[in-house]
């Protein structure tokens, strides 16, 4: 937090000497949680309307070897920050290619495909319920590892998943609904999750660099290593394993 609002009472009237300020702030700050070796590499850009107003890179892109140091061209897995790609995606599909409205019934978009464990939420789940975590199932996140598990087939096992809040009136974050999301725009958007977040936000935004774990040649990119913390300690995760979870 203190960090965010030190940005923003900078960004107001960025100069050169601005930038050398955000940039002195930010190293003290990463030196300071680096000592705990709690944080490995952090790429900051301040970004308003179309001009980029800073870049700077912190840390490196592999801790145990600590060569190479991340910069504004590093790149990050950005986990469950997909799913704001995934909910503008979906959004702009059904604007632009059908009559939907975040309202409209799965139920609805599946030609009457029941997939939930009751009937309740299989007549009754919506777009909105889905984006909003609101459809009262548990994360249910152990199915994730089954290397089996793919987009579509997805929605024939969800009707295994016992729900344990009240439909609409909890909020119960739930990443495989997230699933169901990019599902629902591959059916529509006629084309792979990957191709779909290319054409419609990666080209027009000129994302260049960006792309996909399930897709890029890990020799080809400039990908910094993933950590998982486990009792205090930082532990690399290969790339295999996240790549195999998330395909
Ligand atoms: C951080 O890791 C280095 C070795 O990589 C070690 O020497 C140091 O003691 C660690 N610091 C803390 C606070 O754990
Ligand atoms: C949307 O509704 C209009 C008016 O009913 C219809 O002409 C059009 O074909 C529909 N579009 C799609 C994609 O279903
Ligand atoms: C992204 O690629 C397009 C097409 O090659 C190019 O016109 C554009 O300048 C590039 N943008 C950036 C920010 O690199
Ligand atoms: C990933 O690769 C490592 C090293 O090559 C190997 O030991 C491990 O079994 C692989 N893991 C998966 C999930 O494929």
């Amino acid at each position: 937090m203190f960090r965010v609002f030190l940005l923003y009472s900078f960004v107001s009237c960025l100069n050169g000497q601005e930038n050398v300020r955000i940039d002195h702030v930010l190293k003290e700050t990463f030196d300071c949680k680096f000592k705990s070796n709690k944080t490995v590499g952090l790429t900051v850009s301040v970004v308003r309307s179309d001009k980029v107003l800073f870049v700077g890179g912190y840390g490196f892109v592999d801790i145990e070897k600590k060569t190479t140091p991340v910069t504004g061209d590093t790149l990050f897995q950005v986990a469950s920050l997909s799913k704001a790609f995934a909910s503008v995606l979906l959004t702009k599909l059904i604007e632009e290619k059908t009559n939907y409205t975040l309202d409209t019934r799965l139920k609805k978009i599946l030609h009457g495909k029941e997939i939930f464990y009751d009937s309740l939420r299989s007549n009754y789940v919506t777009l909105r319920d889905l984006l909003s975590h609101k459809t009262g199932i548990p994360k249910h996140n152990e199915m994730r590892f089954d290397t089996d598990l793919t987009r579509k087939n997805l929605v024939d096992r969800l009707k295994y998943l016992k729900p344990e809040g009240v439909f609409r009136g909890s909020y119960m974050y739930n990443s495989l609904m997230y699933g169901v999301v990019t599902h629902l725009a591959e059916i529509i958007g006629k084309d792979t999750w990957e191709n779909l977040v290319h054409k419609h936000i990666f080209e027009p935004l000129e994302m260049n660099t960006s792309t996909f774990v399930t897709t890029a040649e890990l020799e080809k990119i400039l990908l910094a290593k993933g950590y998982v913390e486990y009792y205090g300690e930082l532990h690399p995760v290969q790339y295999n394993f996240t790549r195999q979870v998330l395909l």
